[in-house]
């Protein structure tokens, strides 16, 4: 009987402090994983919106980059951690293709976190370093087909939407192309610009100020219509790849378990962040807008995620490239 009571008494005295720490959270330092290196895409979405987050919740976020693997060392690093709503992640797309492209992941993407809400949808553009012979996209292609041995494609790992457009452009072309890998595009960017890597297909986000500045090449946006920040890349249908369309949505994830009261101030401080002023300017010089704030809630990501799995899994095991 004694054991039995004292079992009750700690069970309760649990989920009283359980309870207890959700009312009163957030009361210490909020970790955000980005699953990619510093100075990338994710990289600034994430800091961008940690940044009135933060001011929202009343506590600092630390943006930790956790990069490898195509961002899914930093997803499996949130799944096993504390689900105290101490620990985040700010991760996009490939959530959804390395469902499919990895064998064996360290995490169950649909089971093992707690989904806060959308962030934004950022659009790609197919770059190259400025020297780069081809002037368009249709003698992109050219040279790609006639030099595929030579001609070299950064990308940030199987998972990455990086990866994922490059596989889309090698299908497209009927083409397989030379890859170096990187813990992210911001480190690609850094050769791209340096002309040791020749091209990629990247997020406006980390593409925009290159492109307006002349240090790289801008070939195509992989948009329905033309970009207001980038008014004269054609779209790449228009440039000679019909139906060549990706968009890279972002979601902010806690791990499996943490209370449904901490995820909801969570997603609350999310929807004020995509309403803050600077986030939609700077949201806007970079090619993109925030989602809308119904979209940022745990309802819609789930569905988003859920949706995009579906999507993109017969793409991938059209390509039949996998990571083990
Ligand atoms: C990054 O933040 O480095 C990119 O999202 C990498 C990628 O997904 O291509």
């Amino acid at each position: 009987m004694k054991k039995l009571l004292a079992a009750l008494a700690a069970t309760t005295l649990f989920l009283f402090a359980g309870h207890a720490g959700a009312q009163n959270y957030p009361e210490r330092t909020i970790t955000m994983v980005v699953p990619f290196a510093a100075g990338g895409p994710t990289d600034t979405v994430t800091r961008l919106v940690a940044d009135v987050m933060s001011k929202d919740l009343g506590q600092q976020i630390i943006v930790e980059n956790v990069g490898g693997a195509g961002g899914t060392l930093g997803a499996g690093r949130v799944a096993k951690a504390d689900p105290d709503g101490y620990t985040l992640l700010l991760h996009h797309i490939g959530m959804a293709t390395s469902a499919t492209l990895y064998r064996k992941l360290a995490y169950d993407t649909l089971n093992g976190f707690e989904y806060v809400g959308l962030v934004t949808e950022v659009p790609m553009t197919i770059v190259a370093r400025k020297d780069f012979e081809p002037t368009d996209l249709k003698s992109l292609i050219d040279y790609v087909k006639a030099n595929k041995d030579k001609v070299t494609y950064a990308n940030a790992g199987i998972g990455a939407a990086s990866h994922l457009c490059g596989m889309m452009f090698m299908s497209a072309i009927q083409t397989p192309l030379v890859t170096v890998p990187y813990k992210g595009t911001g480190p690609a960017m850094t050769d791209l610009l340096g002309g040791q890597v020749d091209f990629m297909c990247d997020q406006t986000t980390n593409t925009t100020k290159q492109i307006k500045g002349g240090t790289i090449k801008g070939y195509a946006v992989t948009t329905a219509k033309r970009l207001d920040a980038l008014p004269d890349l054609p779209t790449a249908e228009e440039a000679g790849l019909p139906g060549f369309q990706v968009g890279v949505w972002h979601g902010i994830y806690a791990p499996k378990g943490t209370p449904p009261e901490i995820i909801e101030r969570l997603s609350k401080s999310l929807q004020v962040a995509l309403k803050d002023p600077n986030v939609v300017a700077r949201f806007a010089e970079l090619g993109t807008v925030p989602s809308p704030e119904a979209d940022a809630t745990p309802a819609a990501l789930k569905a988003k995620l859920e949706g995009e799995i579906a999507r993109w899994k017969p793409v991938i095991d059209a390509a039949g490239q996998y990571a083990d």
